[in-house]
């Protein structure tokens, strides 16, 4: 059996609000874990929060409080942050806490004892900001390297012995390649060491807010020194229950960083800990750096973006999708409020929330009355068999690509087996089979859909663990509960109960029309896009002058020449890649549904519409829409509010039959 699996964020310095940058390290580090926690594993996630250092003592100062005060009113933020993510850490460790100092004060001891540590004087540039030690050579028109300032120090202060380590170090990036990922930061950690390593300044004298040196109380420990501890600290130390079962050698530890930070956990803590005659950590995971619309976060700028109120506007599991999707993990990326949203409409409400709804709400509803026999399934043939083999590659790239800490690759291979589906069910038209009565039939096309749903209800399960729980509920199927020894990934086709009955509920993935996205990105301060921009309230009497202006006089002969009919909307789907088209099966009164494409779709949902009778225009020549491989046979007749941008599809008020002409 694999060993368990320790997830570590970096601690969060608390002299400000949780950001999205802190959210998405958070955010990544519960997905990693949960996918662990699905393959069986043992797993324990860590976070907390990095409350010394002048950067705090600072901070609480101008704001005229204690640091102790000043983190009181922070700290709570941090943990409510994280549970309303979903984020489910183990524990939550603050370096005030006793059990972390009494663990730092013994690690300094034992690199005292391994003669690695000496009291010396530094002379040199700091950043408070960074909570780092700057060289002349590092600087940069006289900054530290991120732009931030630094000030000149002069003080006592201890030393560790750094430079011993280097050889050590280099030797172990050789023995374990994958310390640090991806790949090209362990070159640049390679790269670092082998350009010299310099003892390192790691106790202040004048700064007060911080762990005392023992036996040196005039000195504080230097925060990084006192921060890295945290990963062992919380755990008891290597030694204790916790720590032998889930350190090093019998634990693996994945520290989650971002790549601003990478040298403290690649460099620093491995030589601490080698002094100290610890094991060192499995790997060091770097991800890279988002900004915002295109901007980097920063004070002077005041763009640090809060997760909680996007989270609150499109749901956490919206959010996380987004973040693991929309950035290539390891690398830079941007974050966009607008990307969010077509994401949203493309992948989780046109691609999957659909497909949900097309099948709970549609055809096992209505033709089955919501209950799936497997006893009384038609025969499989090449179409579910395509199906089997899209869900069998799915589950097997979804799989490699967690394991090779790749959510964003993860997510592609789920979505492949979504859009199959899609595929599949488009082909198969089981609203056809329903009409021609063969039930079997509808039952293997929902039996099909529903066993690949249960396989992608897992794979998004580390991702939006409270919408593949939801979608699970909807065909009737339990919740997930990762249990230690048994692995839950989908490995074998056909794992469903033998009966299934749907859930009512809402849909998983409402669509937003325009309004809808307006308001979400007003609410979070966003910038409207061009395309969602409220046309200049157009006086209505201007809107009728276009009208009379636009209408020539007809002859009630002319009007004959068109054929309006009554339909009823049988079926009704977005068109993939289309954020508009919405692809209807109508009843109009023909022997087979007709097809129309409509350009509705961000006014209306798939759901409202089937169901609901609505004009056409039955005899208008079928209309190609080559981007899409479709054509319409006809036109829905509606109405559009210019002012307020609202669109109305016209229909009757009584229930007149399908295929009636108006007249
Ligand atoms: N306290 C230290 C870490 C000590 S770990 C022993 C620290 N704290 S921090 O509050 O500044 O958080 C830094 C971490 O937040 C980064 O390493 C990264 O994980 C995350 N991010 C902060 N800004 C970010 C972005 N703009 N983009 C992505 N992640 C970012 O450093």
């Amino acid at each position: 059996m694999s060993r368990p699996l320790t997830v570590t964020t970096p601690i969060y310095y608390v002299n400000g609000r949780p950001h999205i940058g802190h959210a998405y390290s958070t955010i990544a580090s519960d997905v990693i874990r949960r996918y662990a926690q699905l393959r069986g594993r043992r797993t324990f996630l860590l976070t907390g929060t990095d409350e010394h250092g002048q950067k705090i003592e600072r901070s609480a100062k101008e704001e005229g409080l204690s640091p102790e005060a000043f983190l009181e009113r922070l700290v709570p933020a941090f943990r409510e942050a994280w549970q309303a993510l979903g984020c489910a850490p183990d524990d939550f460790i603050r370096t005030t806490d006793a059990r972390h100092q009494r663990f730092v004060r013994a690690l300094w001891k034992r690199c005292v004892d391994a003669g690695d540590i000496y009291l010396g004087a530094y002379e040199g540039w700091y950043s408070v900001a960074d909570e780092t030690f700057y060289t002349d050579k590092d600087l940069v028109d006289g900054k530290a390297p991120t732009g931030r300032p630094v000030e000149r120090v002069k003080e006592a202060s201890y030393f560790f012995r750094l430079s011993r380590f280097a050889e050590p170090l280099l030797a172990y990036y050789e023995a374990h390649p994958s310390f640090v990922r991806p790949e090209g930061r362990m070159n640049e950690v390679k790269a670092f060491v082998r350009g010299g390593l310099e003892d390192l300044s790691i106790s202040r004298t004048g700064v007060r807010w911080g762990v005392p040196v023992p036996d040196a109380p005039d000195h504080v420990i230097y925060v990084w020194f006192d921060a890295l501890s945290n990963y062992l600290s919380a755990l008891g130390g290597p030694q204790s229950e916790l720590g032998a079962e889930l350190w090093e050698p019998r634990g693996e530890v994945l520290h989650v960083v971002g790549k601003e930070i990478l040298r403290f956990h690649a460099v620093y803590w491995p030589a601490f800990l080698m002094s100290a005659g610890i094991p060192l950590p499995t790997g060091v995971f770097a991800h890279g750096w988002m900004t915002i619309d295109g901007q980097k976060m920063s004070k002077t700028a005041g763009n640090f973006l809060p997760p909680l109120p996007i989270a609150e506007a499109v749901g956490s599991d919206v959010l996380r999708y987004h973040l693991m999707r929309d950035l290539a993990f390891g690398q830079d990326g941007d974050f966009s409020h607008q990307s969010l949203l077509t994401r949203y409409h493309g992948e989780l409400a046109s691609g999957l929330g659909n497909l949900v709804q097309r099948i709970a709400a549609g055809t096992l509803e209505k033709s089955l009355g919501g209950e799936l026999d497997a006893s009384r399934l038609g025969p499989e043939g090449a179409e579910e068999r395509e199906v089997r083999d899209a869900a069998s590659t799915a589950s097997a790239a979804c799989a490699a690509a967690m394991d090779e800490l790749a959510p964003h690759k993860a997510l592609e291979a789920a979505f492949s087996l979504v859009a199959a589906c899609n595929r599949y069910v488009d082909r198969r038209e089981p609203w056809k089979l329903a009409k021609a009565g063969d039930e079997a039939g509808v039952a293997r096309v929902c039996h099909t859909i529903i066993e690949a749903l249960r396989q992608v209800s897992v794979m998004l399960w580390p991702i939006m663990p409270e919408k593949a729980t939801q979608m699970r509920a909807r065909f009737g199927l339990g919740p997930l509960l990762p249990t230690e020894g048994l692995d839950l990934w989908p490995s074998v086709w056909g794992a469903l109960p033998p009966r299934l009955r749907t859930q009512p509920g809402p849909a998983l993935f409402p669509r937003w029309d325009d309004d809808a996205q307006r308001a979400i990105l007003s609410r979070l301060g966003a910038e409207i896009p061009p395309e969602l921009q409220k046309q200049a309230d157009k006086p209505a009497a201007a809107a009728k002058e276009h009208a009379k202006a636009s209408a020539p006089a007809l002859k009630i002969e002319d009007l004959s020449k068109v054929d309006l009919r009554l339909a009823l909307v049988l079926e009704a789907a977005p068109v993939e890649g289309s954020d508009k088209l919405l692809e209807l099966k109508v009843d109009a009164g023909d022997p087979e549904p007709r097809t129309i494409l409509a350009g509705i779709g961000e006014h209306y949902t798939a759901e409202q519409l089937i169901d609901k009778r609505v004009l056409i225009v039955a005899n208008l020549a079928p209309r190609e829409f080559k981007k899409f491989g479709k054509t319409s046979h006809g036109m829905i007749l509606a109405v559009k509010d210019a002012a307020k941008g609202a669109l109305s599809v016209l229909g009757p008020d009584k229930e007149i039959p399908a295929g009636t002409r108006a007249s």
